[in-house]
């Protein structure tokens, strides 16, 4: 008997290694999330913060989630809530997202609401935020204490980490075998706000201080791939790898706190306490990560309150927090974060996209817009950053109810057109053969090379737009600036390309026009991926194509679809 249940446990364990738990593989130049063994695109959503605290009103959300066709959620889990007191621990407000998640067939990712959200320490147990002393809190420059657990205090730390780590093990008990539990977003952007550094006492002396030991070896290993901003700074100031914060990193640039003219949130105001404040906060977040794998290792990232116009320096928005200005300083102290991740709310998202794709790190939003910008964006990214998952934040809101109701969701139609095509974006990703693209009003037209053609896309305008160059006409509708298209292009060895898109115009054009400088479409249906197999529809040509002799061929593509296209060229006799 005992044999044969110990040949039972080594099958088990047997079984679960087979298929591992979630992680992150390589695929060519891409980082993929695997589940099961096998790659997902994350098609996803993030509740309103405090959806997932009750069971009851998430019953209204869940068949509207699936019907609005996320395969992945994004839900809180707080320290509040898990051990409402010290060492005894309360795991049902997750039991119950499991357990609904599995229901509806829908994945997780659990947002580790602990230390801090938004910056502040407003989601820690009563305890720990009534016991000051033991807990301390950040300061500052006046002494004034904040409402932000201090970077400086191992008890805070330690405190989180062992209510976190008693979170992993439970999701190991109740999750290694069904993987519904993808991802773990640490803290909730976190960072010191309304003064450029904390000034408690410990943070003064380290910050007068020599930096840390494995900064120092970190700067020295690294000096030939440190992030531009970084590198910059750190040559200018002496590439020193020992000394105090201001003389490895220079005395900072000041800002003004009143906002008079014009910002440039480019400009490094305070950067090295930015710089500072984002090696405590990353070796705080990247112990506590480090603490949790022990128990259940799977991918776990931060996420950021980005600067920005409104934003600019560091204290304005939560100063150290996960943004690629402060890249290195997590790839030093936090090994064990492994991924930085942008909440996305203001219009730059192309940039803000481009600036943390650096030095490896994936694309993941876990918080957006929706709505047909998002899922420009969204395919944009899918094509050309190799996006991992795409997540509008509050999406309960819209879920409530949408089952009952036709679904006209933008984002719902291209997760649905989506989904049957993940096995062929995730294959074309992190290859040459994928290629992204994104415009709008500001930016109407964009071209990619790709094979023996150039790819030119071009913005739909909204209709009775003065396209010919002269004035509107009278009556003429204005143009609507937030229109915007966006989508992806594979091009297969065959030559075939297939494009997935939105209110776009796709022409091609040869790339060495040589002798046979002319090109016509050879082949053209739209279709579907159902399954992972392509299923075609209508064959295209006549008023469904660009044929005319005087605006050139292409694919008309006014709302999302996919289209095959193949290519022939012609020249003089
Ligand atoms: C960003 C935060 O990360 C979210 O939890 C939420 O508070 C939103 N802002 C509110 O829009």
């Amino acid at each position: 008997m005992r044999k044969a249940l110990s040949i039972l446990a080594a099958l088990i364990v047997a079984a679960t290694s087979l298929s591992g738990q979630p992680a992150f593989r390589k695929h060519g130049d891409a980082t993929q999330l695997t589940v099961n063994g096998k790659p997902m695109l994350l098609l996803a959503g993030e509740l309103g913060n405090s959806a997932s605290s009750s069971e009851a009103y998430m019953k209204d959300v869940w068949p509207g989630l699936k019907a609005l066709n996320y395969n992945t959620i994004l839900a809180a889990v707080t320290w509040e809530m898990i051990e409402p007191q010290e060492g005894s621990f309360d795991f049902s407000s997750v039991d119950h997202l499991i357990k609904s998640a599995r229901e509806y067939d829908i994945k997780l990712v659990l947002l580790w609401f602990a230390s801090w959200k938004n910056a502040a320490s407003t989601y820690i147990p009563v305890w720990v935020k009534t016991d000051f002393k033991r807990f301390p809190r950040a300061e500052e420059g006046s002494g004034r204490p904040l409402e932000i657990l201090s970077t400086f205090s191992d008890n805070n730390m330690k405190a989180d980490a062992k209510a976190f780590s008693a979170l992993m093990r439970h999701i190991r008990e109740v999750d290694t075998a069904q993987q519904t539990v993808l991802m773990i977003q640490v803290e909730n952007e976190p960072g010191i706000l309304t003064t450029p550094r904390d000034f408690c006492p410990e943070a003064n002396a380290a910050f007068n201080g020599p930096i840390p030991k494995e900064l120092g070896e970190y700067l020295k290993k690294n000096r030939n791939n440190l992030t531009p901003t970084l590198a910059k700074v750190w040559k200018e100031n002496g590439s020193k790898t020992s000394g105090t914060w201001e003389e490895v990193f220079g005395k900072s640039k000041i800002g003004g706190w009143e906002h008079t003219g014009e910002r440039d949130w480019h400009d490094m105001y305070y950067y090295t306490e930015e710089l500072f404040m984002g090696y405590y906060y990353a070796r705080y977040m990247g112990y506590i990560a480090a603490e949790g794998k022990k128990e259940y290792d799977i991918p776990m990232y931060c996420n950021a309150w980005l600067k920005g116009p409104d934003y600019p320096w560091t204290g304005m928005h939560p100063g150290g927090g996960p943004l690629p200005s402060v890249m290195d300083m997590y790839h030093c102290a936090a090994p064990a974060i492994d991924m930085l991740s942008p909440d996305i709310y203001i219009p730059n998202f192309t940039e803000i996209v481009e600036w943390y794709d650096q030095l490896g790190n994936p694309i993941f939003i876990p918080e957006t817009s929706s709505g047909s910008l998002g899922v420009s964006r969204m395919l944009w990214a899918m094509g050309e950053h190799n996006l991992i998952g795409f997540s509008p934040f509050g999406v309960d809101r819209s879920a409530r109810g949408a089952d009952k109701r036709a679904i006209t969701e933008p984002l719902a139609l291209a997760y649905a057109h989506l989904d049957g095509m993940q096995d062929f974006i995730l294959a074309n990703q992190g290859t040459d053969a994928m290629r992204g693209f994104f415009v709008d009003v500001e930016h109407p037209s964009c071209s990619l090379e790709m094979g023996e053609y150039i790819v030119n896309i071009d913005l739909v305008m909204p209709r009775n737009y003065a396209t010919m160059g002269g004035p509107a006409p009278t009556g003429a509708r204005q143009v609507d600036n937030s229109a915007n298209g966006g989508g992806f292009i594979v091009l297969s060895p065959s030559g075939e390309y297939t494009v997935t898109a939105q209110n776009v115009n796709v022409k091609f054009a040869p790339k060495d026009p040589g002798k046979l400088p002319y090109i016509g479409i050879a082949t053209l249906e739209e279709g579907e991926y159902i399954d992972g197999k392509w299923v075609k529809g209508r064959t295209l040509n006549g008023d469904e194509i660009h044929a005319s002799i005087f605006t050139g061929t292409g694919l008309k593509m006014n709302s999302l679809g996919t289209q095959k296209v193949t290519l022939y060229r012609y020249g003089k006799r």
